[in-house]
């Protein structure tokens, strides 16, 4: 299966060897910066005084990734990025809360979007709870609410971008609608519309139509099935709900690549550059044969590279 997304050319490059760090000669300077770099990055805070005293700092890399104090900050890291503000309340805030479950009990970075949870509140507090019926955050009903936007009909486009971005980090960004313009399901078939909503993969009316409709009961937002049956979606597959089309994008090489953009982007700060696609490719590999988001991190934090 391949999606045309622009944004991966970049992994035209590799087939460099792998560079160890291990015997390299110990210069106690390099080794200091090197824990420092590596702290901070994961942590955010200096370096504890085992891992300055460490010849190899990034020897350590799977004792920064137990952290508690990296598993904060990469959730905050994560909610940042799958969402362009903050929620109005902790609950909304779902891609935190799980990213921090998925974590701490190291489950495959999959289940933060397919696996059997909800996020709600439980008890007068948010918790992450075991729900059959769950896919990964997205079937919380915080969420639910939180992008289930204001299309005419229900429809939720909002929803369907956050799902698209969220497991591929596809960016659509629309102009301001100007006054006047008809924003109908119609209206949204216009040229300076289409190319979002009806055209590419990411086809935003298309993939809402196998989402549920946002109904509004009075003050009350409900959801009802959808009616639309299977559609053909992200190239070709048949889907018939939001479930299909989560594990079609998550079993999509776009999404293996999002995860080590973002691991990328929480170690380094900004993407990654063309001149590292060796590492990139590494990142991938790693990710696809352990499948959790700390092996995407210890390709790139455990790299030579990254204490150069
Ligand atoms: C560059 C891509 C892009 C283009 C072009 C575009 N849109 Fe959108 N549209 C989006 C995205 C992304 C969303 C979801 C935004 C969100 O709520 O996060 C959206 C959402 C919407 C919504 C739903 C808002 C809601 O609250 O649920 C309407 C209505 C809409 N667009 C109308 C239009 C119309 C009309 C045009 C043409 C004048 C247009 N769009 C052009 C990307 C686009």
């Amino acid at each position: 299966m391949t999606h045309r997304l622009v944004l991966f050319s970049l992994l035209a490059a590799g087939g460099a060897q792998a560079q160890s760090s291990v015997g390299a000669p110990v210069d106690p300077q390099r080794a200091e910066r090197c824990a420092v770099r590596l702290a901070v990055a994961f942590t955010g805070k200096s370096p504890d005084a085992a891992l300055l005293g460490t010849a190899d700092p990034q020897t350590q890399v799977s004792a920064l990734l137990a952290n508690t104090a990296f598993i904060e900050r990469f959730s905050r890291f994560i909610n940042a990025q799958f969402n362009s503000e903050p929620g109005a309340t902790s609950q909304e805030d779902a891609a935190y809360h799980l990213t921090k479950y998925v974590l701490t009990n190291a489950k495959p970075w999959t289940e933060l979007f397919v696996g059997p949870y909800k996020v709600d509140v439980a008890g007068g507090q948010v918790q992450v709870q075991d729900d059959p019926n769950g896919l990964g955050y997205f079937r919380s009903p915080p969420w639910l609410k939180r992008y289930a936007g204001n299309e005419e009909n229900g429809i939720k486009l909002s929803t369907a971008y956050r799902i698209l971005n969220n497991t591929t980090g596809v960016k659509l960004i629309p102009s301001v609608n100007a006054a006047g313009v008809d924003v109908s399901a119609n209206g949204r078939e216009a040229a300076g519309c289409r190319g979002c909503h009806y055209d590419g993969w990411f086809a935003l009316d298309r993939i809402a139509s196998v989402l549920t409709k946002k109904v509004m009961n009075g003050n009350t937002v409900t959801f009802e099935a959808p009616t639309a049956g299977p559609q053909e979606l992200l190239d070709g597959q048949t889907i018939s709900n939001d479930k299909e089309l989560v594990e079609a994008l998550v079993a999509s090489s776009n999404f293996e690549f999002h995860t080590c953009r973002l691991a990328f982007k929480f170690l380094y700060g900004r993407n990654e550059l063309s001149c590292e696609g060796p590492i990139f490719d590494r990142c991938v590999d790693a990710f696809r044969a352990e499948k959790t988001i700390q092996s995407a991190l210890l390709a790139v934090a455990g790299d030579a590279s990254f204490c150069r």
